[in-house]
């Protein structure tokens, strides 16, 4: 539970907000490499509750400007993207890629190289990895150090980023993502199923080896690592170890030698989220197509969960099915829709004085604690937890993995597991 002023000072991400300052201080995946041709559409993208373009220009460039034209705010999404910049198709002013107005043909001939020199335009450094356009956001003249996950450095063939778009507040979204309590239940029809199985595969062992597994966490400073240890027979234990890298990722574990799943959850704006669903195998080509696994209709790998339904008709709730044994009732589709449906029902933004927590809920009260003394320390002083040198993102990778019991879980390194791979 949170008080009400805490659950605004989590929740809200708006231009001065201090969450919102916050986390605009973090490379942030903004859409899909794909979806940017060279001289193609300029891409419209919501973050933050904030409009922007992004768009590939003449050498390949990624540029990310306000979708609002700087002379009188006409839509740069419109815009015709040539030579090295966007032209606004309202009176022709051009903005490089660099964020330059380069051309203001309204202008008398005469002064117009200066008056274009001297347009405020609105652009933000872009990044392109792991099959993704990140941007930063934030204040400093110097963008901070790209988080370098390792899926970041993988060729396209290896990662294929999906994004799913739910009508709640980020932290619901993050929320989910964390919270290892649900899956027993949720997303217990999904257990050995087709669908999803792959992408979902190491979820599903959560509950093919369901008893009462210990949760244990370590902290770090990048947010935490949760490991779930189960006994097992033959004394041997099986640890599932999910790293959480706040405020925004979550991986999944995957099975040493196999492909993994990270998570993240990006705010649109306060009651809109990009949840992302990165899939990646970091030995091989990924065998399997990420769209097939989430069983959408949609075919829109930018909103492939277009077709969940809404609170309208219960996000297709199916009640025959459940009394046929569906625990959920959103059939046909992989964990993701459950996941969805069950964050949107709380509505747009949830009001967690309402709440009443269990023990179940350690992780989220810690998410959230970890998350409020990061705001608080970047209120005070400035200063983004979860970031520095200290960090080798490349080296996080969440695993599943059975070892001998009496080691401690915390020493095997995730990228040399010793032992056996629990399947
Ligand atoms: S509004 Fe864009 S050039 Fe005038
Ligand atoms: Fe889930």
């Amino acid at each position: 539970m949170l008080t009400h002023a805490q659950n605004e000072l989590l929740t809200r991400v708006g231009p001065g907000t201090p969450m919102g300052d916050m986390l605009r201080e973090y490379w942030v995946p903004a859409c899909r490499s794909a979806k940017l041709e060279v001289d193609g559409a300029p891409e419209r993208v919501r973050l933050f509750g904030e409009n922007f373009v992004a768009f590939r220009a003449t050498d390949g460039r990624v540029g990310f400007l306000a979708e609002a034209c700087p002379h009188r705010c006409a839509s740069l999404a419109l815009a015709r993207n040539e030579e090295g910049g966007l032209r606004c198709i309202f009176h022709g002013w051009k903005f490089s890629v660099d964020g330059k107005c380069v051309d203001a043909p309204t202008e008398p001939k005469a002064q117009r190289e200066r008056f274009a020199a001297s347009v405020p335009v609105r652009h933000h450094p872009a990044h392109e990895a792991g099959g993704i356009v990140w941007v930063y956001l934030g204040k400093a003249a110097t963008p901070p150090r790209f988080p370098d996950y390792e899926f970041t450095h993988l060729p396209a063939s290896h990662v294929q980023p999906t994004r799913g778009i739910i009508r709640t507040n980020w932290l619901q979204g993050l929320e989910a993502l964390l919270d290892s309590a649900h899956v027993g239940y949720l997303h217990s029809a999904n257990l050995g199923s087709a669908t999803g199985r792959e992408m979902f595969k190491a979820e599903s062992d959560y509950m093919l080896d369901d008893g009462a597994p210990v949760f244990e966490f370590v902290e770090q400073p990048y947010g935490f690592r949760e490991g779930a240890i189960r006994e097992e027979a033959g004394g041997m234990a099986y640890a599932r170890i999910r790293e959480v890298a706040l405020p925004f990722f979550s991986f999944i574990p995957m099975a040493p030698g196999g492909s993994g799943v990270v998570c993240c959850s990006i705010p649109i704006d306060d009651v809109t989220t990009a949840q992302w669903y990165i899939a990646f195998n970091p030995h091989a080509p990924l065998a399997f197509d990420v769209m097939s696994a989430f069983g959408t209709t949609s075919g829109d790998p930018d909103h492939f969960n277009a077709d969940m339904g809404g609170p309208e008709n219960l996000w297709h709730q199916d009640r025959q099915a459940m009394k046929d044994g569906h625990w959920s009732g959103i059939t046909g589709r992989g964990n993701a829709y459950e996941d969805f449906a069950v964050q949107e029902s709380m509505g747009p933004l949830v009001d967690r004085t309402k709440e009443y927590l269990g023990t179940c809920d350690r992780v989220i009260y810690r998410a959230r604690r970890l998350l409020l003394a990061a705001v608080g320390r970047f209120q005070r002083t400035g200063e983004v937890s979860f970031a520095g040198e200290v960090i080798d993102f490349a080296r996080i990778r969440a695993i599943s993995f059975a070892y001998p019991k009496g080691i401690d879980w915390r020493t095997i390194d995730a990228f040399d597991p010793p032992l056996l791979a629990a399947e």
